[in-house]
């Protein structure tokens, strides 16, 4: 087994981490989380960072699913962090951590690879991968190519952002039943579908694990799964990016 790779999932209230074996998608240790540091800047994000490798001393490489869209390690946006992010090279901050191989992409399009290597997305097709949480995360894969930095969550529906209308914190705020949430989420995904028309839709975020309770509410042409790996894809995807920028 290749030395295990530290996964970081960046979430709206937590940072959750645990060392990734990237040969088989398990998790060598149960994950952990930390409160998100409040104001959330890049200096105070690095040290939480820095806080998660040291619990996990053993690990040197490691990758970061951001909240936000990440290109060539410079944050372009990020809704639920703090806006002092915005314009930021943070993928050269987490690099003065360590020598190892060190990886920062959006957090949906870390759980989509790892749905792709280990859960389910491994199929041909087009695939859409919706990661229901504080926000909507996307990603799109054709093929087993992820277009990365979809941000489908902010499509309006009317004048309601999606992630507005069916995040995960919504059911929450505002006490909706499984039906009242899950027709919400209909409507934003039959608007995907219109779009996209996906041959598979895979729902992650920590409410796939009950994906029984609104399945009923989704009427759509396209395959819907819940993620394989859960609320692990996402820092699992991570690790594994980690060894697509070694190479
Ligand atoms: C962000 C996305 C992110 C999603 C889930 C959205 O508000 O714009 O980049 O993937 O939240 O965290």
């Amino acid at each position: 087994m290749n030395q295990p790779v530290l996964g970081i999932d960046i979430g709206g209230s937590a940072l959750k981490f645990a060392p990734v074996d990237t040969d088989t998608g398990q998790l060598t240790a149960p994950a952990q989380s930390l409160s998100l540091p409040q104001p959330a800047t890049a200096t105070a994000l690095l040290e939480s960072v820095r806080e998660c490798r040291s619990i996990f001393s053993a690990t040197k490489s490691f990758g970061v699913g951001f909240p936000g869209v990440v290109k060539s390690g410079v944050i372009s946006l990020a809704p639920h962090l703090d806006k002092s992010l915005v314009g930021h090279d943070w993928l050269t901050d987490l690099k003065s951590l360590t020598n190892s191989p060190v990886a920062l992409l959006n957090d949906a399009d870390a759980a989509a690879l790892a749905e792709m290597q280990f859960g389910a997305g491994s199929q041909n097709g087009t695939i859409l991968l919706i990661t229901l949480g504080t926000g909507i995360g996307s990603a799109l894969i054709r093929d087993g190519f992820l277009v990365p930095n979809t941000e489908f969550g902010h499509l309006l529906l009317g004048d309601t952002e999606a992630e507005d209308l069916a995040a995960a914190t919504v059911r929450t705020r505002k006490n909706l039943s499984w039906d009242e949430y899950g027709a919400r989420l209909n409507q934003y995904l039959l608007e995907m579908e219109r779009l996209l028309t996906p041959d598979l839709i895979i729902i992650g975020g920590g409410i796939s694990e009950n994906f029984k309770r609104f399945q009923a509410s989704l009427h759509l042409n396209a395959d819907i799964v819940p993620a394989r790996l859960g609320n692990n894809a996402g820092l699992i995807g991570a690790a594994l990016a980690t060894t697509l920028a070694a190479n």
